[in-house]
């Protein structure tokens, strides 16, 4: 921090200490901003149902053929299963793999499909799980990797993508939803250039998984990567891939699976195949917790009191309901950020396809200043800086001022977290336009 911030900073504080503001007369402890770093609060049952299922059944699953292991084998795949349909993935539900979270997968799908002379196509607003394995296959492994721009609000146009298709390429790679800009990319046209150039189609799903329907089957997606702890609402040290039948997948990681015990090798069978070592099981009973409390707000909106709705049509009538509440506070910040002089708002304007993630700066101020101010001040929690997503920044011009602020409401936001918010990033554009 400058000395002159620092200045600046100490009057600040000083005028809030001496003129007593309604925001003194705050009733949270902290307001929850960062959801698109991992979502927080859960829902109630996946902290219960974590700490039953653990004392309950928290055994070494497929080790042992004694009725508690059975027991937490049978909740396991019953969690693949519902993760399958929660993506409208009708397959063999053992390809639904669990690991440690979608920067483990999106390493396993890469290091596992590619080698030296394939080309990759992938975009410029990808997240580092997906930049870094690349660069380092593209500068150790032989892989080449062409990054397709985006437009000024962050939506690749899916004809650049097929443009980018060489006869070498192997792979498209597309993050469903900017983590910076909430900028969401139509993964269906995607999916059908992907399809017609013969290419596998590999997504992130971090930003979107839990907000947004993803169609695997339909879409033509080889491999859906997922982290458990954003908007699925599991906890951290879960996630998983689920890799379409017949495509195989080279193991990163080999060891113990407790099958085939005999075979010197890793085990060709999914999900043994990629899944090498004890799995977290506390996480996968939060992410199955997880999956029934979408099912069961699903059935609520839509009145499915008999239960007729299958798992993927009770979870995708909650993502409506959690996609438009969602929307509605992210429609109240940009109205009221709109309205701020000096707020610099990035990424979609209108009424494009976003999710809840808004990006802004204010003023000249450094972003982890603000989100310094946000913190200290108005107990605000947010994410201020390169959000991992470094091209992105480049594209907008904002590794100067330390990246940008990023606010991500969540399904568990409400009136009183996004009037502090509002009245926060407003008191602060007041302060950085004076100082
Ligand atoms: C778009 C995107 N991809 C990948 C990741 C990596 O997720 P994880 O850290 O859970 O592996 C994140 C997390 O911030 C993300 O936002």
């Amino acid at each position: 921090m400058r000395a002159g911030d620092i200045a600046g900073r100490l009057i600040y504080h000083v005028i809030n200490t001496l003129i007593p503001c309604h925001r003194f007369a705050a009733m949270k402890d902290h307001y929850y901003f960062d959801n698109a770093a991992t979502s927080w609060p859960k829902p109630e049952v996946v902290y219960t149902t974590m700490d039953q299922f653990y004392r309950n059944y928290g055994v070494n699953p497929g080790r042992a053929g004694h009725e508690l292991a059975v027991e937490a084998e049978k909740m396991i795949e019953e969690t693949r299963r519902l993760l399958g349909l929660f993506f409208d993935y009708h397959g063999d539900p053992h390809r639904v793999v669990f690991t440690q979270n979608a920067t483990d997968s999106l390493n396993i799908a890469f290091f596992g499909l590619l080698q030296s002379g394939d080309h990759v196509v992938t975009t410029r607003l990808e997240h580092n799980s997906v930049l870094r394995p690349l660069a380092h296959l593209k500068r150790d492994g032989g892989v080449d990797v062409t990054y397709v721009a985006r437009d000024a609000q962050g939506y690749v146009d899916p004809d650049d993508i097929r443009s980018a298709i060489t006869d070498k390429t192997r792979m498209i790679v597309v993050n469903h939803a900017s983590n910076v800009l909430g900028a969401v990319q139509d993964l269906e046209a995607i999916g059908q250039i992907s399809r017609q150039a013969g290419t596998l189609f590999v997504i992130d799903s971090c930003q979107s998984a839990g907000v947004l329907p993803i169609r695997m089957d339909a879409w033509g997606i080889d491999v859906v990567t997922f982290t458990g702890h954003k908007s699925l609402f599991g906890p951290m040290g879960i996630g998983g891939m689920i890799v379409r039948e017949g495509l195989d997948v080279r193991p990163l990681r080999v060891g113990g699976t407790g099958v085939d015990s005999i075979d010197p090798y890793q085990p060709e069978k999914y999900p043994y195949h990629l899944e090498a070592g004890t799995v977290a099981l506390p996480g996968i009973a939060g992410l199955n917790a997880a999956q029934k409390w979408f099912a069961s707000l699903g059935r609520e909106q839509a009145g499915d009191t008999e239960g007729s709705l299958s798992h993927t049509e009770a979870c995708h009538a909650a993502l409506g309901h959690i996609f438009e509440l969602e929307r509605g506070h992210i429609d109240r910040m940009l109205a009221a950020f709109r309205d701020i002089d000096g707020v610099k708002i990035y990424g979609p304007a209108g009424n494009r396809l976003r999710v809840a993630t808004l990006s802004i700066n204010v003023g000249e101020l450094p972003a982890d200043q603000v989100g310094v101010m946000l913190d200290a001040d108005y107990h605000v929690c947010v994410r201020a800086g390169l959000h991992c997503a470094p091209l992105v920044h480049e594209d907008e011009g904002t590794v100067a001022q330390n990246g940008a602020v990023r606010l991500s409401p969540g399904y568990f936001t409400d009136d009183e977290d996004l009037d502090q918010i509002i009245e926060a990033v407003g008191e602060i554009a007041s302060f950085a336009s004076a100082a």
